[in-house]
């Protein structure tokens, strides 16, 4: 049985991988309205992993015998600025999951829940990955300085993210 405090923080952490979903998606909306496919489909196959992340949680939840509750999800920005703007934006929400994980960790511990514990190791390895997925590509535009371009390649590259 899932100690109380933990299903609740698990819960919240459902919550906060369907709100990144939907920022991602919504900056995918974004990037398809300026033409920008290649940006759009990384933020579409990005949205897919959020989704996957919290049903990983919420089956988690389940199978700890413990209850899932599903709240409301925040509306996410209509406008991200520029596509450094948008994966800084991304970037700055990582860090925040980045920082729920942890507490969540720190939690498990503190009441010997090892099962969540371990459940949650996976989640520490995927932040790395993100936040470096993340970075990598604020670098590249970071590079390209908004030149038209630039963009244009980069865009491309997106484009192939499979
Ligand atoms: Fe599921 Fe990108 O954090």
């Amino acid at each position: 049985m899932l100690n109380e405090e933990i299903q609740e923080k698990l819960n919240q952490q459902v919550n906060n991988e369907l709100y990144a979903a939907y920022i991602y998606q919504a900056m995918g909306a974004q990037f398809e309205a300026e033409s920008l496919e290649g940006f759009a489909s990384w933020m579409d196959l990005q949205t897919q992993e959020e989704l996957e992340h919290a049903r990983k949680i919420y089956d988690y939840i389940n199978e700890r015998g413990g209850r899932v509750e599903l709240r409301a999800i925040a509306e996410p920005p209509k406008d991200f600025g520029t596509p450094l703007e948008a994966f800084q934006a991304a970037l700055e929400h990582e860090e925040m999951v980045t920082g729920k994980i942890n507490e969540l960790v720190s939690l498990a511990r503190k009441h010997d829940d090892y099962a969540t514990e371990s459940f949650l190791q996976w989640f520490v390895d995927e932040q790395v990955e993100e936040e470096d997925s993340v970075n990598a590509i604020i670098d590249k535009l970071e590079m390209i300085g908004g030149a038209s371009s630039g963009i244009y390649i980069l865009n491309n590259e997106l484009g192939r993210r499979q």
